[in-house]
């Protein structure tokens, strides 16, 4: 299991959804050597959102090309039945939608045994409740600020709320999982997910649609002012 550091952290992670997929490799070294810290990968089932992506052999193939840890987030249906293939193939950190799980701490558990980290995401209209019973066992929390399925969505502005009423859950729980942001992330809004404790950036479109992913990384890590 790899080693993930203590929150507050700074962790930019290219999405791998907006890239050049007849390219993927050199895509995915070109981040790396522009400082991404994970690589980031969106596993879409058709059903619990309505894109599909990639699956297992995609992530093998991934594996071989970087040493950057594999950020695999799950949007599919019953999650339970593919952990142990997705992290065979090579995932380091595996993020479930508790939308998605009826026995999301047996999901959990189940990621951990398999070698993984464990995150849980939410979705934009789901509460940070629902992880007040699992946030002692999870290694990061993945609050998706669009609506899953496909990236280069604009960022729902209500996530800056709910990350204030998360940490305020996390504060007053003594726990502190990761914080990942996941959809609409940009240099733009970088600095004010910083102030609410996020430690993990995703961003797809910002860094792949950009002629300069160094660039991009850079400003993702230190936000203008910041
Ligand atoms: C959305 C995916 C995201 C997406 C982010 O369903 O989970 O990871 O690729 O892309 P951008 O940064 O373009 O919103
Ligand atoms: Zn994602």
């Amino acid at each position: 299991m790899i080693d993930l550091p203590q929150s507050p952290a700074r962790l930019v992670a290219p999405s791998i959804l907006s890239a050049d997929f007849a390219r993927l490799g050199a895509e995915i070294q070109a981040v790396e050597a522009g400082g991404a810290d994970w690589i980031h990968v969106d596993v879409m089932d058709g059903r619990f959102v309505p894109n599909i992506t990639i699956g297992p052999p995609v992530v093998r193939s991934i594996r071989k090309v970087t040493r950057l840890p594999l950020d695999v987030h799950l949007m599919i249906e019953q999650p339970e039945q593919h952990i142990a293939e997705f992290v065979e193939a090579g995932a380091d950190i595996v993020t479930i939608h508790a939308e998605a799980c009826l026995h999301l701490n047996r999901i959990i558990a189940q990621i951990h045994q398999a070698g993984a980290r464990a995150g849980v995401s939410v979705n934009p209209a789901t509460g940070v409740e629902v992880l007040r019973w699992l946030a002692a066992d999870l290694d990061l929390i993945l609050v998706m600020s669009v609506n899953p399925g496909f990236g280069g969505q604009r960022f729902l502005p209500h996530t800056l709320q709910k990350l204030e009423e998360l940490g305020t859950l996390l504060d007053s729980l003594g726990h502190r999982p990761l914080i990942e942001v996941d959809g609409g992330v940009g240099p733009d809004n970088a600095a004010a997910l910083y102030q609410r404790k996020v430690d993990v950036l995703v961003a797809g479109n910002a860094v792949f649609r950009s002629s300069d992913y160094a660039s991009v990384i850079r400003r993702l890590h230190h936000p203008t002012g910041q």
